[in-house]
């Protein structure tokens, strides 16, 4: 297992659109066991592999209290929203230190392969509702600073390039 460097806001690489996996082998087995390690490092409760510059449909996601009990959805698909929505404080590891609201479906009914390529249906609901819809859009290239305002969105973004220039780190990582 390794750590993946996870892409930092804004990147554009951040923007690219996750093709769906042709096969759950080895290699993406791997890729799994290597995002659940990167989140957790990262203390993270979802991470996309758009994040880690995978440009493929896998989400990991754990919002458990113990952080034991890892979720694994390989090409997810939501097939039902529900009509209630709540407005959630998010935030994101490519995003680090930047909190905003974003209103989200409190329900969501969920298809996806496991880390066995097993179909699994989920019904979700909470934290778990709202971090399947935030991983989710990383897979379409989405950041969830992209439902703020142009105003706050040009503010992080230059409080971000900003923050990488003070560590020296390059403009795209
Ligand atoms: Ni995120």
């Amino acid at each position: 297992m390794a750590l993946l460097s996870i892409l930092q806001y804004p990147d554009p690489k951040l923007h690219t659109l996750a093709r769906p996996v042709q096969a759950v082998d080895a290699r993406i087995q791997a890729l799994v066991a290597d995002m659940l390690e990167t989140m957790y490092d990262a203390n993270g409760i979802g991470l996309a592999a758009s994040q880690v510059d995978v440009h493929e449909q896998v989400v990991v996601i754990d919002v458990s209290e113990e952080h034991d009990t890892p979720l694994v959805l390989i090409n997810p698909a939501i097939v039902w929203f529900s009509e209630e929505r709540v407005l959630n404080e998010e935030g994101c590891l490519s995003v680090p230190g930047i909190y905003d609201g974003v209103e989200r479906a409190t329900q969501v009914r969920v298809t996806a392969l496991d880390r066995d390529g097993q179909p699994q249906t989920l019904e979700a609901d909470g934290l778990l509702a709202i971090c399947i819809q935030h991983e989710m859009d990383h897979l379409l290239g989405k950041v969830f600073v992209e439902y703020l305002s142009p105003l706050k969105r040009n503010r992080i973004k230059t409080k971000m390039l900003k923050t990488r220039r003070a560590l020296g780190k390059p403009e795209t990582a």
